[in-house]
């Protein structure tokens, strides 16, 4: 499979067969995360994996979006180790090192098989305190992560893509 053929059968799933994911495949795509680029290679990211269980029940108390996968990643970052624009005060580096770490294991992911889904509507303040991760760590997003439901489907705006033209512009 070519990159561009993986990227456009990527879809999110949004429906698990509770199949554990292989060590082998979770490590793949953590592994991916590591090698991520990062501002100035500060490497701010923290992944937390997240398995059935007690801290699988707080987190799905918070968040309803996990939908029933085997594997969470919490994925964020270290607001100690992000970089920081002098010349735009205030800009951090960290959620977009965070967004490139948690693209690179949603496309691993599926290159291992995995389905997996991006999950941004949560309040992550809550499920920080729910799941008692340090003061420092920002969280950003959840990855669902899993073998997909034999009934799984890409959603409706899977689709819907915008033309080419509309995305770029030449000057
Ligand atoms: C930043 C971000 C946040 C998202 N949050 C959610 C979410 O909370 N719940 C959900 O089901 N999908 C979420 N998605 C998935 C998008 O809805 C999905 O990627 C988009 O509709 C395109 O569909 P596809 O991934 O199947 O190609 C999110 C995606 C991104 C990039």
């Amino acid at each position: 499979m070519t990159f561009l053929e993986l990227a456009a059968a990527r879809y999110s799933v949004r429906s698990y067969k509770a199949t554990p994911v292989e060590e082998e495949k979770l490590a793949a795509v953590l592994e991916a995360g590591r090698l991520a680029p990062t501002a100035v290679n500060y490497q701010p990211q923290k992944v937390y994996i997240i398995r059935p269980g007690e801290v699988m029940q707080r987190l799905n108390e918070q968040c309803r979006f996990t939908f029933g996968a085997p594997l969470v990643l919490a994925v964020g970052y270290d607001k100690d180790r992000d970089w920081k624009n002098k010349r735009m005060p205030g800009y951090s580096s960290g959620e977009t090192d965070a967004a490139i770490v948690t693209t690179h294991m949603m496309l691993a992911a599926w290159e291992q098989g995995l389905g997996s889904c991006w999950v941004g509507a949560a309040d992550f303040d809550a499920v920080h305190a729910a799941l008692g991760l340090p003061e420092n760590v920002r969280l950003t997003a959840l990855l669902p992560l899993g073998y997909a439901a034999d009934d799984a489907v890409p959603g409706p705006l899977h689709a819907q893509s915008r033309p080419l033209e509309e995305m770029v512009c030449e000057l």
